[in-house]
Parts: C-alpha cells; structure tokens; sequence
C-alpha cells in the first residue's frame, strides 16, 4: 500500500461528509478515489467508509463507552475517527499495531495533532477490554446500526423477517452482471471472464445474470466497452421481464436514469422505447449506457407526473413505473442511506409515488400493462399505493405474480434483502381493462 494513512484519512473524510454534512457516499467516494492513485488504497477507503457506516450506531455506542468524557459537537470527526480505528480492530483483520497507528496519525492531515492522545488511548483501551458488550440500552437498532424510526418501521412491517432483513442490511452484496443477449451469450461472457482469470457463476432463475466471485471494476472486464454487459443486481434483472414485452410495442419508461432497465427492456425485444427523467444530468447516463450497448430511445427530461408537458397523445402499450423511493432495499450497497433519510421521507415519497401512478395511468392503452417497481422494503410506499389505487380506479386488473424469490402479498410482490442473494425489491403488474 503506497500510503497508510491517506485512504484512512479519505475514508474518514467520507463518513463525515455523510454523518455531518448529509452528502451521498457515491459522490464523496468518487472524489476520494480521483485524489488516491493507488487501486489497493482505493479499495481500502471503500472498505472503510462502508464499514464505518454500516456499523456507525453500534461503534458510535463503543466510542461512547469507552471515553471518559464524551467529545465535543464540534470534535465528531475525532469521535467518527475513533469508529474507524474500532472498526479495524473489531471487523478486519488486521495488525492492531498498524490499525492503531495510523489511525492515530490521522490526526495530523485531520489538523487536530491534540487528538491524539485521546484517539490512542482509546483504541489501547478497546485492545485490552474488547467489545463492550452492555451499552446500557438494548436495542437491535443499535446492534444493527440503524435509526430508532427506520427499525421500528421494518419491525412494524416485516415481524417475522426483521432480523434477517437488519442482517442482511449491513452484510456485502454481491456483484452481477446481466449480459447484452443482443451481443453475446451468457456462456460466451463467462468464458471471456475466465480468460482474464476472473470467476463467475449463472444464476438460477436469472437467465442473462453471471454473479462475479469478487467484484471487479467493470470497466476493466472484457466485453464492457462493446457492450457485452449491464451491471445490475439480481430483483433489479426481474423487473424488465414483468412487462411481457412484444416487438414493435411503444413503451414509457418513466424514470429511467440511470437506465438499467430501459437498456434490459430494449435486450429483451425490438420495442419503442420512450425514456423519461426529470433529472436531466441523470439522463445525460441513460444516453451514454444506451450507446455503450448498442441500443436507441427517444430522450425525455420532464416530470412524468406533468404529461401535459411532454406526451404527444399516443398511447403506450407498456409502462415501467420505477418509482423515486425510500432505497431501504438497497441499504447493503448504499450504506448511507440509513444516515441520510428522515422519518418524514417515507410518507413524501408515497405521495410522490401516488401522484406519478395517477397521471401515467391515463397514457396505458387499454389492455396494456404497468409495472410499478421500487426499491423500497416499506409497505407505505409499496403494497398500500397499489392497494389504494386498485380499490379507487375501476379499469385495474391486478395481475397474480410468481417470482422465484420474496413473497406474494395481497398486492404485488416483495423481495427483502438477501432473499435469492437480492437486493430488496417490490413489484406490482396492474393491467387496463
Ligand atoms: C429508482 S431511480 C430509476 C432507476 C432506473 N429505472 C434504472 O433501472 O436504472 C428513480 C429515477 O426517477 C427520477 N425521477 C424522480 N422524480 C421524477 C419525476 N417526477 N419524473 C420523472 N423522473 C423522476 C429520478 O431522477 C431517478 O433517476
């Protein structure tokens, strides 16, 4: 490694611009892996910065335990350093000497050499007495590390489920990749992997999906450039095929960026594809992804619940609702998430969520077909929107669905973290009569 305490540093710097400052880790990490020029130092940040916040709650009670006296507000980069250090000692194995070293040594390019002491003595003190295992207070929200309200929203909603899906929450997702079948075969794809000694496996039930053995930058993979592949987890690869595409059918993809679907939408049949997002650099993704795989949509930056600004009247035979959401499904690749989102969004989002299915329903030709799809594990933006709107609106079929993973509910389907090796996903296919 080029240099030790630069990726911790970087790392740190990242979990307190989530922690502190409410900025999203992908950007954050973007920009620390632009400063760090060594891969293995990346890597390193990465593992850090995710560890740390997949864990944040739990260490934050370690750190409280151990100091004498609690940190000032204006000292949380040095509480959150600490986390980092225990993070090590606790989770990685590493030489202790090395943890504690240069996780002290942050201290300098951190411009606080005063802490120190305190962050030494502390991880000294954590060597010696181990895990506090009695924080005074037990909680699976600290155990697990998320916030009061968004455990006892998944408590409330999955009973049963609930300590699987917190597990699966903090545990490491896999990485899949779903092959163009419009530019080679899966089996074809595998062998071109093999060659460069990098190992994947198919995946059942998913028929275009490779699951790597260790994750690798796609870019560096054979085939990426001519857009041999998607990378794109397993509940994401069953959303596409719900629509039962046919050739030559009009289909909205009403919030497409980054548009991972939009692409496996257009790999599955000749259709013509409309791709809609408000987020207009967001868009700009969908336009490079496309042109990597060889693929073509008509581009459209607007809001999906504003039709009269930009739907030229024509009916769509297929819409894929993939609605703005909570991301609770995908807290395992997005640890951040827990930090970042308030009690208040869930209820925002089903509104938003509400109005979207509202005003594209009119759009779908008669016996054409929606699928409304979140990534999202809470039932307020998922079962009781689509209960709502199939009570209300009187042209509705719901139709039954059977996915190899998750659960049939009342009202569409649902995946919860870690079922099938998935990230958490809901689905409901609504059909015009
Ligand atoms: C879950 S992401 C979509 C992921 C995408 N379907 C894929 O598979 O790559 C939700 C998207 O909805 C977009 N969005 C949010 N509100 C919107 C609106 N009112 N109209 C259109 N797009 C919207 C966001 O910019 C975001 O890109």
């Amino acid at each position: 490694m080029s240099n030790l305490v630069e990726p911790r540093h970087e790392a740190l710097a990242a979990v307190v611009g989530v922690i502190k400052n409410g900025r999203s880790l992908d950007v954050l990490l973007s920009a620390a892996d632009a400063r760090l020029t060594d891969e293995r130092d990346r890597r390193f940040c990465r593992a850090l910065a995710f560890g740390v916040l997949r864990h944040h709650r739990w260490l934050q009670a370690q750190v409280a335990a151990l100091l004498e006296r609690p940190l000032r507000n204006r000292d949380q980069d040095v509480s959150l350093l600490i986390e980092l250090g225990i993070y090590q000692l606790a989770c990685l194995s590493m030489p202790p000497h090395a943890a504690v070293g240069e996780t002290v040594a942050v201290t300098r390019p951190l411009g606080k050499r005063w802490a120190a002491k305190v962050v030494n003595a502390t991880l000294r003190r954590f060597q010696r007495e181990g895990v506090v295992s009695e924080l005074g207070i037990e909680s699976p929200a600290i155990e697990y590390s998320l916030p009061d309200w968004l455990y006892a929203q998944i408590q409330l909603d999955w009973p049963e489920a609930c300590s699987a899906v917190l597990a699966a929450q903090n545990a490491r997702a896999p990485m899949l990749l779903r092959t163009n079948l419009k530019r080679s075969t899966t089996a074809e794809l595998q062998a071109r992997l093999a060659e460069i000694e990098v190992t994947s496996e198919p995946v059942a039930d998913l028929p275009a999906a490779l699951a790597l053995e260790v994750p690798v930058a796609p870019a560096r993979l054979p085939g990426f450039a001519e857009g041999c592949f998607s990378v794109q987890d397993g509940a994401a690869q069953l959303a596409a095929p719900l629509l039962a595409l046919e050739p030559g059918q009009r289909v909205l993809d009403a919030c497409a960026a980054p548009g991972g679907k939009t692409a496996h939408c257009l790999e599955l049949a000749d259709v013509e594809m409309v791709a809609l997002d408000s987020d207009a650099d967001r868009l700009a993704r969908v336009d490079e992804t496309l042109s990597r795989l060889g693929l073509s949509a008509q581009l459209i930056s607007a809001d999906a619940g504003n039709p009269q600004t930009w739907w030229d009247g024509k009916p769509f035979e297929r819409i894929l609702l993939d609605a703005p959401c909570s991301g609770t499904g995908v807290i395992r690749r997005h640890p951040d998430i827990k930090w970042l989102r308030r009690s208040t969004d869930p209820a925002q989002l089903a509104a938003g969520q509400r109005r979207l299915l509202a005003q594209l329903w009119p759009l779908l030709a008669p016996g054409g077909q929606l699928v409304y799809c979140t990534c999202s594990i809470l039932k307020q933006e998922n079962e009781a929107v689509i209960a709502d709107f199939v009570q209300d609106q009187d042209d509705v079929t719901i139709q039954p669905l059977a996915l190899p993973f998750g659960r049939a509910l009342r009202y569409g389907w649902q995946i919860l973290p870690g079922e099938g090796n998935c990230d958490g996903f809901y689905y409901a296919c609504l059909r015009k009569d």
